[in-house]
């Protein structure tokens, strides 16, 4: 297969290890088969998650030293509101630590009891949020978007007539606000066009309602845009990117993604009433609204890897990158969900695994399959994760995925080459595959805490 090279070169290095398989046997047994609770140290490559794991770049690092740690007004600040301004046109940019905490603000400043938030699909910790003010997440998810063999360009598409039938249904007072993240994340990272943005956009507007983006992703979604709808191919990322954003009234980003840095995060309204509510919460949850939660330097670091992501060839490198790996996987012919996203490879395990009782977790069972052959961390996103019902009862999920999420700038070719063949290993020999009980689980979330064992 043809891949390409690197748009960048190592400067620093970071020592990892193969740990024996007997040893990670061991662990595994130690973190009583949840990987959350393997420590990092003890795992060779890590596809978690891409979110604060990036590798900053050389200029980041000098940033770093450019932090000024002044309570208010430290210059970090002005460049950091500067270059999300230049790039997103919003007047009001509100720093947060992270993404969720954006996310708080907005909809405890924004919601009341029994508001309706529409989207194509809501992330975990932005669902998380909307219900905690006791509202409603909706996702109103194009079609294509559900099925994992749809080679549709833009599978992050929210379905405007659904919109507009829940529109009628509810009534627009109840509706305060439309999001849309960009990309996907929970639906396999898929872009969404602008046609569609711009759509939806009028579609709200018309009715009152605003359109915020969870924005995480954005710099990949315009990648995506430029490839995939004509009208844009000759457009710059930037200027795709301002397009975006000119539709919307707002933004929640977590720049521990697409800002290509270990933490950081914002919020940005052209609502300066909202704006102005959102101000006094981040005082009392935050910090003082020139730092919201992050060292200057930190400030700096985030100013300056929005910059770079923003950068062509990166970009085209990223994707290209993720993509190769799930080419790696097809070749070993390991179901994926098609067409490759542009952070992470969802493998299909509904496909990968058709006999494997549902109820014994199939996705877990091959991400403790993946570390005790190959000491690799990926991570589920099936009935462990999603099944766990308020009232203690389990729904299977009608899809079972296992998720690649790639670092950005962090692993080379050959260690995703390593991970495919570790994928191919526990597909030519599915015994190693072993079923799962749940010893303990938590009330909510209970991924991350779960202990189970296997079945022997
Ligand atoms: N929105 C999306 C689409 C995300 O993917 C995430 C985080 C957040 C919001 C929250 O941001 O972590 O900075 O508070 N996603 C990570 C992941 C955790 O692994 O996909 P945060």
């Amino acid at each position: 297969m043809d891949f390409l090279p690197e748009p960048y070169k190592t400067k620093t290095v970071e020592r990892i290890h193969l740990l024996p398989r007997e040893k990670r046997q061991r662990k595994l047994i130690e973190a009583h088969y949840n990987l959350f609770k393997i420590p990092a140290a003890d795992v060779f490559i890590d596809l978690l998650t891409d979110s604060g794991t990036s590798a900053m770049s050389d200029n980041q690092w000098a940033g770093l030293q450019m932090g000024d740690e002044s309570y208010a007004g430290c210059r970090n600040y002005y460049f950091f509101e500067d270059t999300i301004r230049n790039i997103t046109g919003f007047k009001n940019i509100i720093p947060a630590h992270q993404g969720r905490v954006a996310e708080n603000l907005l909809f405890t400043s924004a919601l009341k009891k029994g508001d309706y938030v529409i989207s194509n699909t809501h992330f975990d910790t932005t669902r998380a949020n909307i219900e905690h003010q006791k509202a409603h997440a909706v996702d109103l998810l194009v079609e294509e978007g559900k099925d994992p063999q749809s080679e549709y360009d833009f599978k992050g598409n929210i379905d405007l007539d659904k919109v507009e039938d829940f529109i009628k249904k509810v009534g627009a007072k109840k509706i305060p606000m439309g999001m849309l993240t960009v990309t996907n994340n929970a639906g396999g990272g898929q872009p969404v066009s602008l046609e569609n943005i711009k759509a939806y956009s009028e579609l709200l507007h018309k009715h009152g309602i605003s359109l915020y983006l969870d924005a995480c992703r954005y710099a990949e979604n315009c990648y995506f845009i430029k490839q995939r709808e004509a009208a844009y191919r000759d457009w710059t990322i930037k200027d795709i990117a301002r397009e975006m954003f000119k539709y919307t009234d707002g933004c929640t980003m977590s720049a521990k993604k697409d800002g290509l840095a270990n933490i950081g995060g914002f919020l940005a309204t052209n609502d300066d009433k909202l704006a102005a509510k959102i101000t006094n919460m981040l005082i009392l949850i935050e910090g003082f609204p020139t730092y919201g939660g992050m060292a200057g330097r930190d400030l700096e670091a985030v100013a300056r890897g929005l910059i770079e992501a923003l950068d062509e060839e990166y970009l085209h490198y990223r994707v290209q990158q993720v993509k190769c790996l799930g080419e790696l996987l097809e070749e070993a012919e390991i179901p994926i969900v098609r067409p490759p996203g542009g952070h992470a490879i969802y493998v299909d395990i509904n496909s990968f695994l058709p006999d494997f009782p549902r109820e014994k977790y199939p996705g877990w069972a091959v991400t403790v399959a993946m570390y005790r052959e190959g000491c690799v961390r990926t991570t589920e996103i099936g009935t462990i994760m999603q099944g766990l019902q308020p009232d203690g009862t389990e729904i299977i999920p009608r899809l079972e995925l296992v998720r690649l999420a790639i670092p950005r700038r962090v692993y080379s070719m050959a260690h995703l080459q390593y991970v495919a063949s570790i994928f191919k290993k526990i597909k030519e020999n599915k015994k190693l595959i072993k079923p799962l009980r749940i010893k303990w689980q938590a009330p909510v979330m209970r991924h991350f805490t779960v202990e189970l064992e296997e079945i022997p």
